[in-house]
């Protein structure tokens, strides 16, 4: 829907012909998904990258400052899509994702259905949404949950579409997070929340290498685990392919989840980057442990995701070491504030 007819509005051109309106106080990001075009994303809030793209004319003015673009991005001519309007018609160097139009966001009720606490700073939410409602997603998006007072905050889904529409979420506890305050000590079954998704372009894309590897820290695991799902139950997706998932925590203690996949190829490596004597396993980041393998990083496809160090960390160190930007897909965590 267009919002009032006195307000101006720019053009926005895709490279692959596609157009939509920018409106005047909407950055261009939200003003495609507002009109079922959805361009990468991630964040929305200038701080993981995902949506940079080039401008090939036109002119844009901030709302948010660009805080993941590099000046030498800059100087070349990109703009974060979450962070500008425009400010006449413009020409991006982008497609949208179509795979994604038959996913519009929206804005739900829904209860907690139930609440497990995996570890001493884990839990694992499950949400259900009125009788006859669901959340159409592709496994890897996530959703922002809105509690009391307004107060917003995004989670990955942790798993793929099922049949009673309900969806869990594993969430972290952050030290003085408002959130974290809600979830880990008021609350309850039956509380109501509202939720805004599916949100996101973190999604499984055709293969095109060899190889899909698989990086999660912490609560990271939660849409690579979605991911898995969707690749168990259908393993056509993959051909095949043999998939690594390379899962990273501080201690043994913080590994709340393991994997059992039947139809899938799935090579598990965790990592512990505070391991004591008694680990025998591999140690520190799991960039590292990708890079020190011997898969070839040129023959690979990356999933990654957690929290934003990690994926800035991975990102570099595996471009440094050869896999090609282009196949490095991520989901960061970045924090509210
Ligand atoms: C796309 C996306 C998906 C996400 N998915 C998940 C998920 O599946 N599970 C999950 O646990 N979280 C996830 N997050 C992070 C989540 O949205 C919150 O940012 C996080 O849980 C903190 O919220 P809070 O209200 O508890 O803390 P806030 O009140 O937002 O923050 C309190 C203080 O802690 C700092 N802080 C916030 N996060 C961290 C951190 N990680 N490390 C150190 N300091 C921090 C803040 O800067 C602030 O000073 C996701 C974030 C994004 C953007
Ligand atoms: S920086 Fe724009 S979506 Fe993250």
């Amino acid at each position: 829907m267009l919002e009032g007819s006195k307000v101006k509005m720019n053009s926005i051109k895709l490279s692959n012909g596609k157009k939509f309106h920018s409106y005047e106080s909407k950055t261009i990001l939200d003003s495609a998904l507002q009109q079922g075009i959805v361009l990468e994303h991630s964040c929305r809030s200038g701080r993981c990258g995902v949506c940079k793209t080039k401008v090939i004319q036109g002119k844009s003015r901030l709302l948010q400052p660009e805080e993941s673009l590099t000046l030498e991005e800059k100087a070349e001519g990109n703009i974060l899509t979450c962070c500008r309007v425009a400010e006449s018609d413009i020409d991006l160097d982008s497609e949208d994702l179509g795979a994604l139009a038959n996913y519009p966001p929206k804005i739900s009720p829904c209860r907690i259905d139930s609440i497990k606490k995996m570890t001493p700073t884990v839990i694992e939410i499950t949400l259900r949404l009125p009788p006859g409602q669901q959340v159409s997603y592709l496994p890897g998006q996530y959703v922002d949950v809105i509690g009391q007072g307004g107060r917003r905050r995004s989670y990955s889904i942790a798993n793929a579409p099922q049949s009673d529409g309900r969806i869990t979420l594993f969430i972290k506890k952050v030290d003085g997070g408002e959130m974290s305050n809600y979830w880990f000590n008021d609350a309850k079954v039956n509380d109501l929340l509202r939720l805004e998704g599916p949100l996101g372009t973190f999604f499984f894309r055709e293969p095109t290498t060899e190889k899909i590897v698989m990086l999660a820290t912490g609560t990271g695991i939660a849409p690579i685990k979605a991911l898995l799902e969707q690749l168990n139950k259908a393993p056509s997706l993959i051909a095949g392919r043999r998939i690594f998932l390379i899962w990273g925590n501080r201690s043994k203690e913080d590994f709340f989840w393991s994997d059992s996949f039947e139809n899938i190829d799935l090579v598990y490596t965790p990592v512990i980057s505070q391991a004591d004597d008694s680990w025998e396993g591999e140690r520190g980041y799991v960039q590292t442990s990708l890079i020190e393998s011997d898969i070839e990083l040129k023959k690979v496809t990356v999933y990654a995701c957690g929290f934003e160090n990690m994926i800035n960390s991975a990102k570099a160190e595996l471009a440094h070491a050869g896999l090609a930007p282009h196949n490095f897909y991520s989901d960061a965590f970045v924090c509210s504030s």
